[in-house]
C-alpha cells in the first residue's frame, strides 16, 4: 500500500507559517488584504471564494469578497479591478474564473496589477516564472504540488515527472516549476494531454506522475510504475445514487487500485485542495511584504 501524503497536514503547517509572517508584518503595521471577485452563481465557484475568504481570517488576512451578478459586463468589471489595483488596503486580487461568457477573461487578467496578481496568472508574471526568478509569484495550484514533493520527502530533483494536463492554471506553470533550475525542481518533465499517443507508456516510466486533465479516475493502475509518486488535482463530481448529496468527489486518480501499486499517493479530498488555498494565503503574504517594501 502507498504512504499517503496528508494534503490537509502540510497546508495547516503552511497556514502556521503564513500566521506568523502576518504577525510579523502586522509590527510594521503591514496589515495583507486580499480581493476575491466573483462573477455569476457557479456552485463550486461560490464554496471556493468562501474558503478562500475564511482561510484568510484565519490567519489574519483581510479579505474582501465581491460578489457580482451572472450579467456583469466587461465594463464594470473592469471598473472593479481598477479600484482595487488602486486600493491601498488591497494587497492581492483574485478573480474567481471560469467568468460568465460575455466577458473576456484574458482582458480581465491582463488589467490586474501583476503586482496585486496572486493568482500569478498576469503574462508578466507567467513570464518571470518562466525565466527562472526567484522572486515571481508562483501560481497556488501548481506551487502546492511542488510543497507536497518536497515536504513529503519526495524531491523532484534528478526524477522523471509526468504532468498530465496542460492548462494554464495547472499542467503548463507546473511543467515550468518542476523543469526550473531551483529548488523543488530539476526534474525531466513531460506534458501529457488528450492528442499525446501512448499516454500509458508514458506516464509508466515516471517517477512523479501528477493528473491535471479534469476527467474523473483516468489514470488507472496501467498508467503507474510500482513505486511511483502520484499527485492527483483533479476534482470530479460523479453520480453516486448511494450517498447523501446524489454525488461524490472523486479524482483524476482511480485512487484504489493505484494505491496498491504507487509509493506514495494524494488523497480527494485532502491532498492538493489544501495546499491551492495555502499557497495563496502564502501568496498575499509575499503581494503585501513587496509592496510595502516599495511604497
Ligand atoms: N478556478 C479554478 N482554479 C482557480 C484558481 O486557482 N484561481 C482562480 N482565480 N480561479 C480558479
Amino acid at each position: 500500500m502507498a504512504e499517503l501524503i496528508d494534503g490537509k497536514q502540510i497546508a495547516a503547517d503552511i497556514r502556521a507559517e503564513v500566521a506568523q509572517a502576518v504577525k510579523q508584518l502586522a509590527a510594521q503595521s503591514v496589515k495583507p488584504g486580499l480581493a476575491v471577485v466573483l462573477a455569476g452563481e457557479d456552485l463550486a465557484s461560490a464554496v471556493y471564494v468562501r474558503m478562500k475568504a475564511k482561510a484568510c481570517e484565519e490567519v489574519g488576512i483581510h479579505s474582501r469578497v465581491i460578489l457580482l451578478p451572472a450579467e456583469t459586463n466587461q465594463a464594470e468589471l473592469e471598473k472593479i479591478i481598477d479600484e482595487l489595483n488602486a486600493d491601498p488596503a488591497i494587497h492581492g486580487i483574485l478573480v474567481q474564473l471560469p467568468l460568465p461568457p460575455q466577458i473576456a477573461e484574458r482582458s480581465i487578467i491582463w488589467r490586474i496589477d501583476p503586482a496585486k496578481d496572486v493568482d500569478a496568472f498576469h503574462p508578466v508574471n507567467v513570464g518571470r516564472l518562466a525565466v527562472g526568478d526567484s522572486d515571481a509569484f508562483r501560481p497556488a495550484t501548481p506551487a502546492g504540488v511542488i510543497e507536497l514533493l518536497l515536504r513529503s520527502g519526495h524531491d523532484p530533483s534528478g526524477k522523471l515527472a509526468a504532468v498530465v494536463g496542460r492548462s494554464n492554471i495547472v499542467g503548463r506553470p507546473l511543467a515550468t516549476l518542476l523543469s526550473l533550475n531551483a529548488k523543488g525542481g530539476n526534474a525531466t518533465v513531460t506534458v501529457c494531454h488528450s492528442r499525446t499517443p501512448n499516454l500509458f507508456g508514458i506516464t509508466r516510466q515516471a517517477d512523479i506522475v501528477v493528473a491535471a486533465i479534469g476527467r474523473p479516475e483516468f489514470i488507472t493502475k496501467e498508467a503507474v510504475q510500482p513505486g511511483a509518486v502520484v499527485i492527483d488535482v483533479g476534482v470530479n463530481r460523479v453520480d453516486d445514487a448511494g450517498s447523501e448529496k446524489g454525488y461524490r468527489l472523486v479524482g483524476d486518480v482511480a485512487f484504489d487500485e493505484v494505491a496498491e501499486i504507487a509509493g506514495a499517493i494524494t488523497p480527494v479530498p485532502g491532498g492538493v485542495g489544501p495546499m491551492t488555498i495555502a499557497m495563496l494565503l502564502s501568496n498575499c503574504v509575499k503581494a503585501a511584504r513587496s509592496i510595502a517594501s516599495t511604497a
